[in-house]
């Protein structure tokens, strides 16, 4: 079969990992015997640069068109290091996100055996911890409006707004992803403070009792926080509104020893897309040597959401698990010798 692939690769590494995730996919598609088109186009600050739009509405309608949307990473220091700059790339992902209508974004965190070790905690408390954040990713305070600076600018203010519709149409696929897993749920909120966390609770609450299989917690966010890194055996599913799960799946991917691990998929009403948790990198750019693991384990995503390729995207797992018990891995992770992006890649395609 043939699939269709938007490769939006964005700023700093993101080309250079997303060359690493097409090499895998080739070599999938030439294992089992399927075409994968790719066609590529601007976001981010890259997209700012040579259309003035961090997310160009070229751009837009190739991802409309496209069977998934393969994500590299964005944003550039020329931009965090200026408060006043009016157009940013971040806001690209985000015009994205919203006009996809991707309302949820769906964060794995496992840990790898061969690396148990490189992990800051304790090696008994994270064996086994395997886990997934289900994000909202269209609402909150990252959308909410009023936003900005009163007249004389001395004060900034943003809105966190929730409808119950947003609710409960992100529970239902926490619910859902907690019924093919271990059956719990873990709702994530700040109720002792916040309205909207307070409608959170509420509409949970009227869900449960159309999933009685599944066990629902709630906890505070703070506690959440702490508890991610104290026992994160404990956790299954965990849902939650944008900006907390924002947060804690950057605190979780610690967890597994580094951020260029953890892959992540943005399903919702449109073209889904599968992009790496973490960020743009510029240190790093053109260097190299940035961990390409999660961007291809994001292609991985893609082959199994989008695609139900199940044996096709269980292949990159081996493939991976592989390289990393052979430590053909990045200076992040490695403890001796530290290989290049490309030889990651490479290795990795390879074997399959
Ligand atoms: C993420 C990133 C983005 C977010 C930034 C780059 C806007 O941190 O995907 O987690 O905050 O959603
Ligand atoms: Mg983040």
């Amino acid at each position: 079969m043939k699939y269709k692939i938007a490769v939006l690769s964005g700023d700093g590494i993101g080309p250079e990992i997303i060359e690493q995730a097409i090499k895998v996919l080739n070599a999938v598609g030439k294992k089992f015997n399927h075409e994968f088109e790719y066609t590529s186009a601007l976001v981010g600050a890259i997209a700012i640069d040579k259309t003035g739009n961090p997310y160009p509405e070229e751009t837009h309608q190739l991802c409309m068109n496209s069977d998934a949307v393969l994500f590299g990473a964005i944003g550039d220091p020329k931009y965090d290091n200026n408060p006043n700059a009016t157009v940013r790339p971040e806001q690209g992902l985000l015009e994205m996100r919203k006009r996809l209508g991707l309302y949820a974004n769906i964060r794995p965190v496992s840990t790898f055996q061969s690396l148990l070790h490189k992990s800051p905690l304790r090696q008994d408390l994270i064996e086994g911890a395997d886990f997934v954040v289900v994000r909202e990713l269209t609402g909150g305070i990252y959308f909410g409006e009023p936003r900005g600076r009163s007249e004389d600018r001395k004060k900034a203010f943003d809105t966190l707004v929730y409808s119950k519709d947003e609710i409960v149409r992100i529970v239902k696929l926490g619910f859902e992803y907690a019924q093919k897993r271990n059956k719990r749920l873990t709702v994530v909120d700040k109720a002792n403070i916040l309205a909207t966390s307070r409608l959170w609770r509420e509409t949970v609450q009227e869900m449960e009792p159309d999933y009685k299989d599944v066990t629902v917690d709630y906890m505070f966010v703070d506690n959440a926080a702490m508890q991610i890194i104290q026992w994160p055996k404990k956790f299954d599913v965990i849902v939650t509104e944008n900006m907390f799960g924002d947060i804690l799946s950057d605190e979780a991917s610690v967890i597994t020893g580094s951020l260029g691990l953890l892959p992540s998929a943005s399903v919702g009403i449109h073209t889904s897309v599968f992009e790496p948790i973490h960020g743009s990198y510029p240190q790093a750019t053109g260097k190299n040597i940035a961990n390409p693991l999660a961007t291809i384990l994001s292609a991985a995503m893609m082959l199994e959401v989008s695609f139900d390729l199940v044996e096709e995207a269980k292949a990159i797992r081996d493939a991976v698990d592989k390289s990393l018990e052979m430590s053909i891995v990045t200076e992040d992770i490695s403890g001796g010798k530290a290989y290049k992006t490309s030889e990651v890649g490479d290795w990795i395609a390879g074997e399959i």
